[in-house]
């Protein structure tokens, strides 16, 4: 028995790191999948610890290279295959993960120089061309040394009238340490109370935008994880940016222990050519109810928003959003015949690399659907990312040691004037 498993083995391995892998080398090959999938954060000055730009840079980080790739730990693109497509993925097929860990199993060829494609073109700072409105942070913030800071930057948009906005740009200004940014408006002025509080800029937040920062399906504009590329929505939608609100700009930065580093993140915005359009809101699907048993290795929360009568809409995109607790977090949506059809999975949750997904092909949700978000949670001792030691009872709340479960999806809805879009922008 052992003989014939023996010989099984010992082909698949010959199989695998002999003849195969010998069609494949970095000029050709691997150097395509780095660019295409690593190098948006792997390149000089960028969030990535080193560049991934060389055959040198690529057999001196060979063994983490291969570790990362085969625990998936990297590229951090988290939506599972097979539960919908969306534009600009970054994510590495089986395929592309087998052919680096074989490459390196392999020896690591180099091939030929003259079939290394073209590097990436430094393209200028604004992708989309001039903005028509920039907006920064008050002022060059010295970011706490600390592993992790979450701060909120009040800027006042200081417009007279609203604005239509097809496009914003989030500009890190240390991309060596802002990890993640959100756009939050904030139409009543409340953050303003909490700002410099501490005697420094801004204020200290999470999970959210602060208290009574209202979080409602208008008040959000985005935001910014490596690796999202700023793009156009399509013409005739836009968000809407209302005269006197403040840009509440939440940044996760990640030093890392890195000392003396300063940021200053900058927001281009790009308004519509339209006078008028149909408005992109942000629905949060939401469960603030819940309470998670301490020791519980698997509580499910779900929440679910039907569509009302008469307001067929279309969806573009969804952002997923847990705090350290959350293991999965599925966004459904489920027709009026019952038929489930997936906006996005996410299987293994990392509070770290969260984003904003768009669709490939936007999804219909016809009045009487309803949206759903199911979120499941680790909340034993056994979670890595565990908080609270020993484990409590957590519910929702905007801190580290709470939880939340929202599915924002960015949906434009046939019909305007929506009654439960909060209209309240002085
Ligand atoms: C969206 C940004 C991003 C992309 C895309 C990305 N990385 Fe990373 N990578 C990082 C960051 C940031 C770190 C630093 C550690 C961390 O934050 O997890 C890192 C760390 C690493 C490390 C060292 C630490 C570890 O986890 O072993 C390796 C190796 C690595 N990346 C390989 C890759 C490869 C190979 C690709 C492409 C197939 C890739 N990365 C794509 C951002 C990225």
């Amino acid at each position: 028995m052992p003989t014939l498993r023996h010989t099984l083995a010992l082909f698949a391995a010959l199989y695998l790191t002999g003849s195969a892998n010998a069609q494949y080398n970095y000029s050709k090959d691997i150097s395509r999948i780095f660019q295409a999938k690593c190098q948006q954060c792997h390149r000089e000055g960028d969030i990535a610890p080193f560049a991934l730009d060389s055959y040198s840079a690529a057999t001196t980080w060979a063994d983490d290279i291969k570790a990362a790739v085969k625990e998936k730990r990297m590229p951090p693109w988290k939506p599972v295959d097979g539960f919908n497509s969306f534009r600009d993925a970054w994510g590495l097929s089986d395929e592309e993960r087998t052919m680096i860990v074989n490459w390196i199993d392999g020896g690591m060829v180099e091939g030929d120089s003259a079939d290394l494609p073209e590097p990436l073109p430094n393209t200028g700072e604004w992708l989309l061309g001039d903005p028509d409105k920039i907006v920064r942070m008050p002022v060059n913030f010295a970011v706490p040394s600390k592993k992790d800071t979450y701060r909120c930057f009040v800027i006042p948009s200081e417009l007279t009238e609203d604005k239509w906005v097809s496009a914003v740009q989030y500009l890190p200004g240390n991309k060596q340490v802002v990890h993640h940014v959100i756009a939050y408006l904030d139409k009543t002025g409340v953050s303003e109370q909490y700002d410099g509080k501490d005697g420094q800029p801004g204020y200290e937040c999470f999970g959210g935008p602060g208290d009574g920062v209202s979080l409602d399906a208008s008040s959000m504009l985005g935001g910014w994880a490596p690796g999202v590329r700023p793009r156009f929505l399509p013409d005739g939608i836009a968000m809407k940016l209302p005269k006197g609100s403040r840009i509440v700009l939440q940044v996760h930065y990640f030093t890392n222990g890195k000392k003396d580093q300063t940021d200053q993140t900058k927001l281009g915005i790009y308004y519509s050519k339209n006078a008028e359009n149909k408005q992109l809101v942000f629905i949060p699907i939401v469960n603030t109810s819940f309470k998670l048993k301490p020791g519980d290795e698997n509580a499910e929360v779900t929440a679910q928003f039907p569509i009302p009568p008469f307001y067929d809409a279309t969806a573009y995109l969804v952002a997923p959003h847990m705090h350290l607790l959350g293991r999965q977090i599925k966004v459904e949506k489920i027709g009026s015949d019952k038929k489930v059809e997936p906006l996005v999975y996410i299987n293994d949750w990392n509070f770290n690399w969260q984003g904003f997904y768009s669709f490939e092909t936007p999804m219909r949700l016809p009045a009487l659907s309803q949206m759903k978000v199911t979120c499941t949670f680790d909340n034993s001792d056994k979670n890595p990312r565990q908080p609270n030691n020993p484990p409590v009872r957590v519910g929702w709340g905007e801190g580290t040691e709470d939880e939340m479960c929202i599915g924002f999806v960015g949906v434009v809805f046939d019909r305007q004037g929506l009654p439960f879009v909060s209209k309240r922008s002085k």
